[in-house]
This record gives C-alpha cells, structure tokens and sequence, in this order.
C-alpha cells in the first residue's frame, strides 16, 4: 500500500519544477503507481474493495491537491526571484534615445524665426500655393516679365474664382500682398520657407529652395530703419560682428532696391588678430514699391512707405555652418542631419 505521508514528504522537499514533474507523473501521470494498487483490488471481497476504491480516491484527490499548492508555491516563488534580478533602479538616468534631430534647414529657420519674433516681428508662411496675381502682378512684375514663363514656374491645375491659376510661389515676396491685407497696416512680418522653380538640380540649384522674406510696413520708414534691423539681424544669426555695404540693384518690387554684401570680423584663434572676411554678396533688399502697397489696397497719399528685404535660407546654413552643396540639406542623409 502506497504511504500517503510519505509520498506527501516526498512532494514537499521537492525544489525544482523538473523534479515536481518528474513526482507528478510517477504518481498521478499517465503510467501512474495507482494503477498497480487498483490490479490488486480483484482479489478481494467487496466490501474489502469498496473500502480499498475510498482509500485510494481520497489518496488521489491528497496528491492532486497537494500539487497544485506546490505547483503554485514554485511558481510564485520562480516569479518574485525574477523581479528580484530584474529589479530597475528608476533613479539611474535612462539610455539616451537616439530620437529625432531637425534638418539643417529647419533648425536655421527656427533661429531665424526667433530673431525676428525678438525683433518684433510677426512670423507668417503665407502658403506655398498662391495666385499667379499674388506672385507676379500684385509685387509689380508685369505679367510679359520672362520670369512668368512656364520655364520658370510651376503651375497648379487649378483657378480660383476670377479663373486667375494658381501657381508654386517663385519667391516668398509673393506672399507680401496676402499678408499686408491680413495683418493691416502698420505691419512688421518675415515669411520664411518653400519656393519652387523649375530647374536643374546642381549643387547650388534646387527646384525647391528656401526663401525668407522680410517685410516692415509704417509711416515714415527709412533706408537708415532697414540698414540696422539687416545688420543686427545678420550680427545674431551669424554670430558674428557684422558689417554690411549697399549696392544700387534692381528688383520689381522695390524702389529704390540694394543688393547687400556683407563682412565679418575673423579672429585667428592663435594670436588673436582680428581680420575682416571677404564681402560675400548676402542679400536683395529695397523701400517697397508704391505699386505693391496699391495692389494691397494701401492709400499711399497717407505715406505708408515699407521696406523689404530677403535671403536664401539655404544660403544663410551653408555660410553659418560652412556646407558646399545644397543637395545635402535634403538627400535625407542622416550622417548629415546628427552631424548638427
Ligand atoms: N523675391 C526676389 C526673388 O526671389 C528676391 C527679393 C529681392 C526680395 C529683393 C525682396 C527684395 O524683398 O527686396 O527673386
């Protein structure tokens, strides 16, 4: 006869979960010990063998139950030694993620829209999409100018309501005309970002580039007023001393218009000598032209006068940050973007 307390003991010193298996099956499994016990049973009376089927019954339901409790007892026990291993320290500092990173130009523009705001500036992308009005007639380019030509723009399949097409702005001087009805006068704005043109792509060509446009509306505005906001401007983005020279230039929309070369102090990191940089050619700039203020409902006979300035925002990353070619800005190559 099986000895329940014995096989209950046996259960009991048992530590790992192979060996509770391994108990398991010699006595509840398929080729359990019971059955030896149950053969025995057809020699005997059948009082003897209803007594014999109650002891050996309530022996199994013993085994079951005390299975179960070990088998639970172990796995809690394998689980709270788990989490003991695994305990997290939540107050060491974490992995550091490798995220997310702006692009070279996004994070430019950024510096450039935090200028501008300091400087007292609202900053509006007007949009990407605009009138073929909006980008030529209404700054004062004639709609004969070579520039409207399909060679240059890109049209959108679609009109507006005055079946006036639509096109991809060529400059971001086409949102001006938008943007002084908008916001009404006086008015101070920079419109950065997306211009298109239909060009070659090489490493200073692009058909889309990034502009930003300056624009500062109010009465009584002087060439001296947009003198300094260029140079303070150029001074914060640059990092640098910045002086800067006006050449006679002309642009449509502007009357008179500059184009701006601008220089830097060098310091030679060694002896400290301070040289000046190269005048590099920077920017296109101008007093607004009347006719621009007229296509923007603007009474001009109440001495509204503006000025206007731009600049590539390619250009401005590739100088603060010395890359060569364009084309790295957006060929999406992250060695690239992390470098920054
Ligand atoms: N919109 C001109 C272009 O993309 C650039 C320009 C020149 C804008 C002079 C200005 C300016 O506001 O004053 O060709």
């Amino acid at each position: 006869m099986l000895d329940q307390n014995v096989i209950l003991w046996e259960l009991d010193q048992v530590k790992t979960a192979e060996a509770l298996e391994e108990r398991f099956q010699k006595y509840l499994g398929k080729k359990w010990l019971l059955p030896a016990e149950f053969k025995v049973m057809g020699s005997l009376s059948p009082e003897e063998k209803r007594e014999k089927w109650q002891q050996l019954s309530a022996l199994k339901t013993a085994l079951e139950s005390a299975y179960e409790k070990k088998n639970s007892e172990m796995s809690s026990a394998a689980i709270n030694e788990m989490l003991e291993k695994d305990l997290i320290d939540i107050s060491l500092p974490g992995a550091k993620l490798d995220q997310w990173y702006y692009n070279l130009l996004a994070k430019t523009r950024r510096e450039v829209e935090d200028i501008a705001q300091s400087l007292g500036f609202i900053v509006d992308n007007s949009t990407d999409i605009v009138t073929k009005f909006e980008n030529f007639e209404s700054v004062n380019i004639p709609i004969t100018h070579p520039a409207t030509e399909m060679h240059d723009t890109i049209y959108v399949d679609k009109k507006d309501h005055r079946w006036e097409p639509f096109v991809l702005r060529t400059h971001t001087s086409s949102g001006q005309n938008f943007l002084i009805r908008k916001y009404g006068l006086p008015m101070k704005a920079v419109i950065p970002w997306r211009c298109y043109r239909f060009d070659e792509m090489d490493a200073t060509h692009d058909t889309m580039f990034y502009q930003l446009e300056w624009l500062y509306v109010d009465k009584g505005l002087s060439i001296a007023n947009f003198k300094s906001i260029i140079t303070t401007f150029l001074s914060a983005i640059l990092k640098k001393d910045v002086e800067i020279r006006m050449r006679p230039a002309f642009f449509p929309f502007v009357e008179p218009g500059f184009e701006i070369d601008a220089r830097y102090d060098i310091v030679d990191p060694k002896t400290g000598e301070k040289t000046k940089s190269k005048w590099l050619e920077i920017l296109g700039a101008g007093m607004v032209h009347e006719n621009v203020l007229k296509a923007a409902w603007v009474d001009v006979s109440e001495w509204w006068t503006g000025f206007a300035f731009w600049m590539w925002i390619n250009r401005i990353a590739a100088m603060k940050y010395g890359i060569r070619d364009i084309r790295y800005f957006t060929n999406g190559d992250l060695r690239f973007v992390k470098s920054f």
